[in-house]
């Protein structure tokens, strides 16, 4: 028996240089994506309190936020409207206006720096006096074929201000294959479709529900239409649908606890994979790092590297932009 271990791992780890030229991973600032809350009004900044370090912007500071993400490398940011509640209405209507908010933010970014990629969420809960993603029935239940033909409505609505990515995050069935087929109908056949594929129903969303407004809205939970934290298979049978519907992209959300589906997703399907690192996980690191449990950029680039060695192309994360300058764009 020999007195020495054949086999020294600790060999490659033990200089900076070395370790760099062994990383199996990279992370860059063009693996972020920025989501931005918007807000009415003009020169409007509105800390979001339950996001420590986020705030609402009104559309001149989203277009401010746009140049930063331009600066800092980051290719594409999400938009997120805070619809004044005066708005908001049972079938979610002003989700159709070719004026809202959501469409005014769209069209000043694509104006002001086209190089950044604009993403839209699509469904109806920034809309709804109800708080649900869909059109409630008189028993509370969420309508499937009614709320999917209103999320083409929606969907068409952001195409045409200029939105670069349509992502619906409601979980209807069959809603993929029916905002496709309605934008190649209107000529959109390079808008992309980055659907919520795999969108759990997720104690980790609070702080955003504050941050749109609909918290207090929410009627119940949102159990019939997302997904059952216990199950993977379904994850895999939502994003094989999404696929054939015709998705250029899927997403699994929320995110460090559904690495396990990034990983089962990117190894079955070879597509585009990307997580959403929500606001609740952003919550607890910042509660961390404000308690002293953790240092913010360590902490910070550590997890989203986790989100890209288990698979994934890109991150939607709060921390973009924190991110991004540590990662020295
Ligand atoms: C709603 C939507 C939610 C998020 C993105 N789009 C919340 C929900 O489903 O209730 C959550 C994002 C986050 O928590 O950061 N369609």
């Amino acid at each position: 028996m020999s007195s020495y271990p054949a086999v020294r791992l600790r060999r490659t780890r033990a200089s900076a240089w070395s370790r760099r030229l062994h990383a199996e991973t990279v992370l860059t600032p063009a693996d972020l994506i920025w989501p931005l809350f918007i807000a009415e009004g003009q020169e409007v900044e509105e800390p979001v309190a339950a996001l420590p370090g986020v705030s609402r912007w009104s559309v001149d500071g989203i277009v401010a936020r746009g140049r930063e993400a331009r600066d800092l490398g980051i290719p594409c940011v999400a938009l997120f409207p805070n619809t004044p509640s005066h708005l908001r209405t049972d079938d979610g209507a002003e989700a159709l206006n070719p004026d809202n908010l959501m469409c005014r933010a769209i069209r000043a970014l694509k104006d002001a720096v086209p190089e950044v990629g604009v993403l839209t969420d699509v469904a109806l809960d920034p809309y709804t006096t109800h708080g649900h993603d869909g059109l409630v029935d008189a028993a509370g239940y969420v309508v499937n074929d009614a709320t999917a033909d209103a999320l083409v409505g929606q969907a068409l609505n952001q195409a045409r201000a200029g939105s670069d990515v349509i992502a619906p995050s409601d979980m209807m069935d069959g809603r993929i294959g029916a905002i496709r087929e309605a934008l190649e109908g209107e000529g959109f056949a390079n808008t992309q479709i980055m659907s919520y594929a795999a969108k759990y129903a997720s104690a980790f969303y609070g702080p955003f529900r504050d941050a749109v407004g609909s918290r207090g809205l929410l009627k119940g939970d949102k159990k019939t239409y997302q997904m059952d934290s216990a199950n993977a298979e379904e994850a895999l049978r939502e994003v094989a649908l999404d696929l054939a519907e015709g998705a250029d992209s899927v997403m699994v959300k929320p995110g460090l606890p559904y690495l396990d589906i990034v990983a089962r997703v990117k190894q079955r399907f070879e597509v585009p994979v990307f997580a959403y690192q929500v606001s609740g996980e952003y919550a607890m690191i910042e509660h961390a790092v404000a308690a002293g449990a953790a240092e913010r950029d360590a902490i910070v680039l550590e997890t989203l590297m986790a989100f890209k060695r288990a698979g994934c192309a890109g991150v939607l994360t709060y921390h973009a932009p924190v991110a991004a300058r540590l990662l020295g764009a």
